[in-house]
């Protein structure tokens, strides 16, 4: 299948699927890498293996709706069949996300459905649980949102800060991520006519 990547920033995830993607046969390429923001970390990771990549500005679009658009578009040009958010730090239409919909899937730095939206490692802190990690989830139009793909759990450590819980959360989300991207690329697990996930074993 062919994946299209948006990312916003360093890029972690990104070569996490990059490597999995091109030294394992996971059922995926990366053929498009796009990022709202320019002169971010994510595209010369995808520059240095090779992939395409675009920046977008959402800051040159009056609207989320027109700004999807663009990005749907892109999308469709470069015969992008999933689509992966990794970093991605802007919300999606409904629209888009209905277009996408069982195609389009996300990682988010907690077990959901606790901790949505940003600073989930800081509200994993604040709540004082001891246990964390990330989930990989089919993107709906609600926030961090939609059907469960996979999830990696990670203690919490009495002395832990906000950035070494993320440091350890980030080493989950790299083995969770291009296990989740090879079931959906694969028919593992998709979302069926009523939506409810369906899974299937693979031989
Ligand atoms: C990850 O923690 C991911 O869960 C969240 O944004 C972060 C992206 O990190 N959605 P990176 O750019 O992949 O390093």
């Amino acid at each position: 299948k062919q994946v299209g990547v948006l990312i916003s920033g360093s890029g972690t995830n990104l070569q996490a699927l990059i490597d999995s993607t091109q030294n394992a046969n996971i059922g995926a390429e990366i053929v498009l890498v796009i990022s709202n923001k320019d002169n971010v970390e994510g595209l010369r990771r995808a520059e240095r293996a090779g992939i395409a990549t675009k920046v977008i500005s959402h800051k040159n679009y009056p609207n989320r709706e027109e700004f999807d658009n663009v990005l749907h578009n892109e999308l469709i040009s470069a015969g992008v069949e999933i689509v992966c958010l990794a970093g991605f730090m802007r919300i999606l239409t409904g629209e888009f996300t209905s277009k996408w919909k069982g195609k389009l899937i996300n990682i988010h730095p907690a077990l959901l459905p606790l901790f949505k939206g940003t600073h989930a490692q800081k509200q994993a802190l604040e709540a004082g649980v001891r246990v964390s990690g990330c989930t990989v989830h089919f993107v709906e139009e609600a926030v961090d949102g939609g059907h469960i793909i996979t999830q990696e759990a990670v203690p919490i450590e009495l002395n832990d800060t906000e950035e070494t819980l993320t440091e350890r959360i980030k080493t989950a989300e790299h083995k969770a991520y291009p296990r989740a991207l090879e079931w959906v690329a694969k028919g593992k697990v998709r979302i069926g006519e009523d939506n409810k996930l369906v899974w299937k074993s693979l031989k």
